[in-house]
């Protein structure tokens, strides 16, 4: 791996002092995390559970798009078993204990939950498959950390527009409200929604997730508002109604990538992109005066007007609204995997569809081939951005205190994952670095526990720190490199960049 080094070092040192400085600066000593930090790993339902009909649950909108368009997905395959995890939950857990984790992030599926969508009818046998997992769980006192949202919206819902839909508001929040009444006695960490941005862009205002919509520049910007107003309604439920059963906490997962200016003349344009992909959603949440960022309203309102629309694209909240959302998350919950370099110039005048998300941020992206490495088309290694957008989050923010709701690494498959390893490694050195000046990170997660369904990529992007053999009718699992040097991670809370696992057996440690 250390091959790769000093091609890093003269693209940086060749252009980008700043960077130069923290990318030198990679630390070698072993390092401590302080002692209440928290190790965990993360998967989502539809990704993993599998039993895509069975025991009552009805249809969701992943159902919905590989049942109708199967080879909308790389593979043309489906999560219709996926990792079996709805039979194979008890090889989960000992998979969590082998790896000696502090909790373990999972999404509920609200069709196996709810049939009807709505609170009229709860299906027994899928409430039954999520007490069987939180119960498994805290018998060897690893703690669930439940999303309640993560992307499969029931269909019918979805038939009904979906985020689109101000009355989604209301479904959400009732969905929120029984999973608190089934679960809430011993779950103490909810989050929200996952990936905001990936749901409203890639979902309706491009077509790179479901339900495929590509309503650009509009359906993107109603889904965002009607989400944020639905992930406050959850918040405000249980902060009022269940939050004293036993001082639980709720937070938004929010996806931020990084964005950079390779040039002076860029660091505006790289603010504004960060500010519509990610601040979109944290500045009504974690600002001090809510609402959308300026820079967003001003900019979707110009190009309207331009356009010929009668009022901006992106919906405003009333003041009571802002006030509504703001403040409703107990952490900045972070999910990121990736780094970009941005420009403006006079070529992105038509160089996006119009109107669009991308047309009224007006950048253009790009990385270098050197920030790739390993073979996935996904992930790429740049771990300075993720120090960066630590340090913006604590100074933007008042410093709030963040989970790290997702970190990791794609690669094609393969027991002996180098690559992930380097990935894992810097990363999580360089959140070090951001928590030595002050960011306040409370827990890590990597994405995933295992190999899974990586939606439209299907399984040809693994992220499992377990691989998943697909062919086996269990889907059994089996321990990368990279599962032991987390494990060692994990088991004396330190960072050592050279531990070299000598043994490839998993076993549970005692005390797990
Ligand atoms: C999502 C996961 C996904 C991961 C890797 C995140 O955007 O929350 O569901 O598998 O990234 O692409």
């Amino acid at each position: 791996m250390w091959a790769r080094w000093p091609m890093f070092l003269f693209v940086c040192s060749s252009i980008v002092i700043g960077e130069c400085k923290i990318i030198n600066n990679v630390r070698h000593e072993v390092r401590k995390f302080p002692e209440d930090f928290l190790f965990g790993t993360a998967t989502a339902s539809y990704q993993v559970e599998g039993a895509w009909d069975k025991d009552g649950k009805t249809e969701n909108i992943w159902d919905h798009v590989t049942l109708t368009n199967p080879c909308v997905v790389k593979d043309c395959s489906n999560g219709d078993i996926a990792d079996d995890s709805y039979h194979q939950y008890k090889r989960d857990v000992e998979m969590m204990r082998e790896l000696g984790l502090d909790f373990y992030r999972f999404s509920l599926s609200w069709t196996r939950i709810l049939p009807t969508s709505f609170p009229d009818k709860i299906n027994e046998a899928g409430v039954q498959y999520y007490n069987n997992l939180i119960d498994e769980m805290l018998k060897y006192n690893i703690k669930p950390m439940i999303t309640l949202f993560h992307w499969d919206l029931p269909q019918k819902l979805q038939e009904m527009g979906g985020w689109t839909n101000p009355e989604i508001v209301n479904w959400f929040a009732d969905y929120a409200r029984i999973a608190f009444e089934l679960f809430g006695d011993r779950v103490t960490d909810w989050i929200t929604i996952n990936e905001p941005h990936q749901v409203c862009y890639h979902g309706y205002g491009d077509d790179s997730l479901a339900p495929l919509l590509n309503i650009k520049g509009v359906a993107d910007y109603l889904c965002a508002k009607n989400l944020l107003l639905a992930h406050a309604k959850a918040y405000h439920i249980y902060d009022k109604e269940f939050r004293s059963l036993n001082g639980g906490k709720i937070f938004i997962a929010l996806s931020a990538q990084w964005y950079d200016a390779e040039y002076e003349e860029f660091v505006d344009a790289a603010k504004e992109a960060n500010d519509f992909t990610w601040a979109i959603y944290s500045h009504p949440i974690f600002s001090e005066t809510g609402d959308f960022p300026p820079v967003l309203k001003e900019y979707v309102a110009q190009k309207s007007a331009e356009q010929g629309f009668y009022r901006s694209r992106l919906p405003e909240f009333t003041e009571e609204e802002i006030d509504y959302v703001r403040g409703t998350s107990d952490y900045f919950g972070l999910n990121h995997y990736l780094t970009y370099y941005v420009y403006r110039n006079e070529s992105v005048v038509n160089y996006y569809e119009s109107p669009s998300f991308e047309e009224d941020m007006g950048v253009i992206t790009y990385f270098y081939d050197e920030w790739k490495i390993g073979e996935s088309n996904y992930t790429k290694f740049v771990p300075w951005g993720f120090y960066k957008l630590l340090t913006r989050i604590r100074e933007d923010y008042g410093n709030p205190p963040v989970i790290i709701t997702e970190n990791g690494f794609a690669t094609r498959g393969g027991l002996n994952d180098e690559d992930r390893i380097t990935y894992y490694r810097h990363y999580i050195s360089a959140m070090l670095d951001a928590m030595e000046e002050g960011s306040d990170v409370r827990a890590y997660t990597a994405w995933s526990l295992m190999d899974n369904f990586e939606w439209l990529a299907g399984y040809t992007e693994r992220f499992g720190l377990y691989q998943v053999d697909y062919e086996s009718p269990e889907r059994t699992r089996t321990p990368r490199k990279s599962a032991f040097v987390y494990k060692q991670i994990l088991r004396t809370r330190e960072l050592d960049m050279h531990y070299e696992p000598d043994t490839d057996v998993m076993t549970i440690d005692e005390g797990h």
